[in-house]
């Protein structure tokens, strides 16, 4: 496995690669989630890439930057079991040296449910994963279902900019309990991760009326903060029954794929979960 921390001895690398090359991008502190897209992403292609690289841009001023969990000696491990060939870990300079003024902004989709709560997030997410993929080129990149606005950026981004690559959407990995893998589950205290799981069985339960012919979009919503608040412990910050396609609210039934999604707050830690209604 080469880790290479620099653009250059990157490009270098990739330009050796014959075949098919899958980018998982990553912020690292890696879980099963991030492992079921590099083991995806081995089975589809010839050659895996995996970067890791926590981005400044699309963390806010008050958010967990700085605390964000990093350990990359295990993640190296992790990948090397997975067998990711090669590995992307740039220092902040090199992805942002000084002069950089140039971000990447996707309009319509980014704007509602975690755009709307995290100003500038999917600017610096879109900004970052343009860039590497120019740095990488891959024919396919990976992304987790568990952010569903961010993959819908991203092939907003891909599509408007003919970006010439296929991006692969991979389904949520949960713990037993239902949790959605998550770096910043580390956060959680013993007592906050056993309250956690209420995100999945506030989706559930809006999935069970929707299966039972309510789909109506208030109702479902109503569904998910229900549950949501029987939990002491979680704090709503949003719940969403959308378009799948648009992100758009639903204030009316359709026939067309749902998105339910929801961001709570437990303790110190913000969770988002969501799940596709069709
Ligand atoms: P990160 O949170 O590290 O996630 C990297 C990838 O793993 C994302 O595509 C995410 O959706 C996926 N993922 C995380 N948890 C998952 C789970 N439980 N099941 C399936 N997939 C999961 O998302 C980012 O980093 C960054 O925004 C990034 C795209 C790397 C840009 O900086």
């Amino acid at each position: 496995m080469l880790v290479i921390g620099n653009i250059p001895e990157f490009r270098a690398a990739r330009a050796a690669l014959q075949g098919r090359v899958g980018l998982v991008p990553t912020m690292g502190y890696l879980h099963e989630g991030h492992l079921a897209l590099v083991r995806q992403a081995v089975a589809e292609n010839d050659h895996v890439a995996v970067s890791i690289f926590v981005n400044p841009t699309q963390f806010g001023p008050t958010e967990d930057f700085n605390s964000y969990p990093r350990d990359p000696e295990r993640d190296l491990q992790l990948l090397r079991e997975a067998g990711g060939a090669l590995v992307f870990m740039p220092p902040v300079s090199e992805m942002y040296p000084p002069g950089f003024q140039t971000y990447v902004e996707v309009t319509g989709v980014s704007q509602g449910l975690e755009g709307a709560r995290r100003p500038g997030h999917f600017r610096g997410v879109a900004t970052v994963v343009a860039k590497l993929f120019n740095i990488v080129q891959p024919d396919r990149a990976y992304f987790g279902q568990k952010d569903a606005q961010q993959v819908a950026v991203i092939q907003r981004m891909v599509a408007d900019l003919a970006m010439p690559l296929q991006i692969v959407v991979v389904p949520t990995v949960r713990a037993a309990d239902g949790l959605a893998l998550s770096s910043r589950n580390s956060y959680l205290t013993p007592e906050q991760r056993q309250a956690a799981p209420v995100l999945y069985r506030a989706l559930m339960a809006a999935k069970a009326l929707f299966d039972s012919g309510n789909k109506s979009p208030e109702a479902l919503r109503q569904a998910m903060c229900d549950v949501l608040n029987s939990e002491p412990l979680a704090q709503v910050d949003y719940v969403s029954a959308a378009d799948a396609s648009t992100l758009v609210e639903l204030d009316s039934p359709t026939d067309r794929p749902i998105l339910l999604s929801m961001a709570v707050r437990i303790g110190r830690t913000r969770l988002i979960d969501n799940l596709v209604l069709s």
